[in-house]
């Protein structure tokens, strides 16, 4: 087992979260690597329902170790938040907790330079979480940022926050946004970083001292293959890498060590935000799917827009990350649907019969682009109580098979609701 990477092979909230706190029974580490508090990863367990954006989401088990890795950046506000209810739910957390000193720090100034950002592109816009995650990544790629082990040298950390004001501000002000001030940006930061400071310390040996004795570790991706910066719906993605391959670089493990990847994806698919999807439903399926699935934006509170399993995108996804295990998940968020679809590739106008594939494809394309469907009868009746296989109604069997010879990859896990518990490992780790 080893390490174990678990991303997203859709538009983000596949129930990641699930995934990872089911699997961290069995971790020493679980480590995040990559975007920030964007993330929204939910696990229901005996202690309650928690929505965590920056904490791994093992963080529920008493012996896992959380690591925040310096692939990822920080809001402190978030981090502290987190901490303090983690705390009032019962669990000590600060004393397993490392966050990288080299973290990028979400300063006050990037959700204000998002905004007007958004405001600019208009009706192009990307439809944010708002988190300020564009301009903090955007700042680190070109020097301008502020990282965790700054806070630890107040005289260094004025004088680079001196230099930003001076650089936001103007564009702030331009767009008819009040400017900010110094002092309060830089009292707040410390105190928050003061909650926090034991915690700063940098991962990297642990998870190798870790990897040398073969000791379990997993790595928690944030969002989807498909918002990824570079392979996502550019523009309309997020600003980090999202992939299994992000975690060497998020975490500073060697890519030979990665021995398995779980490629989590919900049975259906969903979008919160803008940008193309081209199994969309606009109907009463699209209704139901939202409805019976809750879905609702854990970060923003949006409607996630909802739409048939796109199988073509799933396998695509599978290859960019390397899966070996699919969880399926949200399987019974289908139950009362007669007929399902599975979208297999698509149609271009003026192409003819081609069958076209997602990579093939630029933003504009798959604006246009028509799904090709294959349909099935569905079970009708509920698989919230399936704990095995045989627990599944043949339709649900049929279904999953399709879905798993169609992505290319064996189904490991399939869940049948939020719990821990409402889950078949049907090929555990
Ligand atoms: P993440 O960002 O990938 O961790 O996913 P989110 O937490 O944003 O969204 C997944 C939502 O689905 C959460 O509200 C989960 O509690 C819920 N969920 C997870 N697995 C299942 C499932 O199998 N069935 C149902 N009905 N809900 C689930
Ligand atoms: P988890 O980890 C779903 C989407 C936003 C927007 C785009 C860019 O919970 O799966 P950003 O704030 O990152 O600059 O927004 O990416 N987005 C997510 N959608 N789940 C997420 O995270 C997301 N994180 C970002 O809605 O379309
Ligand atoms: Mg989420």
């Amino acid at each position: 087992m080893a390490v174990t990477a678990v991303v997203g092979l859709q538009w983000g909230d596949e129930a990641k979260g699930k995934v990872v706190d089911l699997l961290a029974a069995q971790m020493e580490i679980v480590a995040r690597f990559n975007g920030g508090d964007n993330a929204g990863h939910t696990v229901v367990n005996p202690l309650g329902t928690f929505k965590v954006r920056l904490m791994p989401s093992g963080f529920a088990h008493p012996h896992a170790r959380c690591v925040i890795g310096p692939g990822v950046v920080v809001n402190l506000g978030t981090l502290v938040a987190e901490v303090e209810t983690i705390e009032k739910a019962g669990l000590e957390v600060r004393s397993r907790l490392w966050v990288s000193p080299r973290c990028h720090v979400v300063m006050p100034y990037h959700p204000a330079v998002e905004a007007v950002f958004e405001q600019a592109r208009g009706s192009a816009r990307t439809a944010t979480t708002g988190r300020g995650i564009g301009p903090v990544f955007a700042d680190k790629v070109s020097y301008n940022g502020i990282r965790l082990s700054d806070l630890t040298d107040e005289r260094l950390f004025a004088q680079r926050l001196h230099v930003q004001l001076a650089l936001k501000n103007p564009l702030l002000e331009a767009f008819g946004r009040p400017p900010l001030a110094f002092d309060p940006i830089f009292k707040e930061t410390l105190a928050h970083f003061d909650k926090v400071r034991s915690c700063v310390r940098e991962p990297f040996g642990l998870l190798h001292e870790t990897m040398a004795r073969d000791g379990a570790i997993l790595l928690e991706g944030a969002q989807g293959a498909l918002l990824d910066n570079i392979w996502g719906t550019y523009p309309y993605c997020t600003a980090s890498v999202t992939l299994a391959g992000g975690a060497c670089a998020g975490l500073g493990i060697p890519p030979q060590r990665i021995s398995q990847v779980v490629g989590v994806a919900k049975a259906y698919t969903t979008r919160v935000g803008a940008g193309p999807m081209p199994t969309e439903l606009h109907d009463e399926v699209g209704e139901t799917l939202q409805r019976e699935g809750q879905e609702v934006g854990t970060v923003t509170g949006r409607p996630r827009r909802c739409g048939w399993f796109d199988a073509d995108l799933v396998r695509f996804t599978a290859q960019l990350n390397g899966a070996t295990r699919l969880a399926l998940t949200k399987l019974d968020v289908l139950d009362t649907l007669p007929r399902l679809k599975i979208g297999i590739g698509y149609r271009l106008p003026q192409s003819g019969e081609r069958l076209w594939h997602y990579w093939e494809l630029d933003g504009h394309q798959l604006e246009c682009c028509e799904p090709v469907y294959i349909e099935m009868e569905g079970w009708q009746c509920s698989t919230r109580q399936a704990r095995r296989w045989e627990d599944l109604p043949p339709q649900a069997q049929a279904y999953l098979r399709q879905v798993e010879a169609l992505v290319g990859v064996p189904l490991g896990y399939i869940s049948v609701g939020p719990q821990r518990e409402a889950t078949i490992p049907l090929h555990p780790l």
